[in-house]
């Protein structure tokens, strides 16, 4: 089975509309010769920025697909402040990102809130990226392979068979977030396959198909270890996908 490897940047609470624009135009330059068949890449700006990122990429048929970083369960009614998946479909957003770490620990996502966005995401035609990873403490417990299988447990119940096999899980260790601090390839690939193993066991025909990220500190230098292990299929970036030339290389991965 070859999965095609996806790098997605996210943007978190960063760039306003006009800086956003920038950004994606100057990461098309920079990967003007990329095959996006062979590494697929998406973007996820802040809400206020998607329509503005989504009317360039379709006006300078970019190759990129469009992400967002959270969504609300429900496709409509009195939740205010919040943003559904119908209208982020209708805005060509093609992945969003679901229980990012940050969103579970400062908003209270708990692995039920997670499973409900991830299947109105799948409902609404997109692909979930189903955040996990554990805390530095729960790894230095030894508990990290107990931790991330409930996760991925909880967070994909309640997904049908078939969308189950369209999802992408994004391992990201929560002290390798924003902190410099990379998993070794060796332990990342270990969590990958353990995840992979745990979707087999709900549904066999999934676990070859699921891509799964790696999260956490990937920049250039480190991306094209990660991205050389077995169950990884791609990266989840934070920091680095804010500046088109580091990101690009992290995209370049194979060329490194
Ligand atoms: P980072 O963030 O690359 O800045 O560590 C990754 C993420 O939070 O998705």
């Amino acid at each position: 089975m070859t999965r095609i490897p996806l790098i997605s940047g996210n943007w978190k609470m960063n760039l306003n509309h006009f800086e956003a624009i920038q950004l994606v135009q100057k990461l098309s330059y920079e990967l003007r010769n990329h095959d996006y068949d062979a590494v697929e890449v998406s973007v996820h700006p802040p809400f206020t920025d998607l329509r503005s990122v989504q009317t360039v990429i379709d006006a300078d048929r970019m190759l990129f697909h469009l992400g967002a970083q959270n969504c609300h369960a429900e496709d409509s009614g009195a939740f205010t402040g919040e943003v559904s998946p119908a209208m982020l479909g209708k805005m060509d957003v093609t992945f969003v990102i679901v229980g990012h770490s940050e969103r579970r620990a400062l908003f209270g996502e708990t692995n039920e809130v997670v499973a409900a966005k991830a299947a109105a995401v799948a409902t609404h035609g997109m692909t979930p990226i189903v955040c996990v990873g554990e805390t530095l403490e729960e790894r230095e417990s030894g508990d990290a392979q107990v931790i991330v299988e409930a996760q991925v447990r909880g967070s994909l119940s309640s997904l049908s068979g078939d969308q189950l096999a369209e999802v992408i899980v994004a391992y990201e260790p929560v002290w390798a977030i924003g902190t410099g601090v990379t998993a070794s390839a060796d332990d990342a690939q270990l969590m990958c396959a353990h995840i992979r193993s745990v979707i087999a066991s709900v549904r066999k025909s999934a676990a070859d198909k699921v891509r799964i990220q790696y999260g956490g500190s990937v920049n250039a230098a480190n991306a094209a270890e990660l991205m050389s292990m077995s169950d990884i299929d791609g990266a989840l970036v934070g920091g680095a996908s804010l500046e088109a030339a580091s990101f690009a290389r992290i995209v370049n991965f194979k060329d490194a």
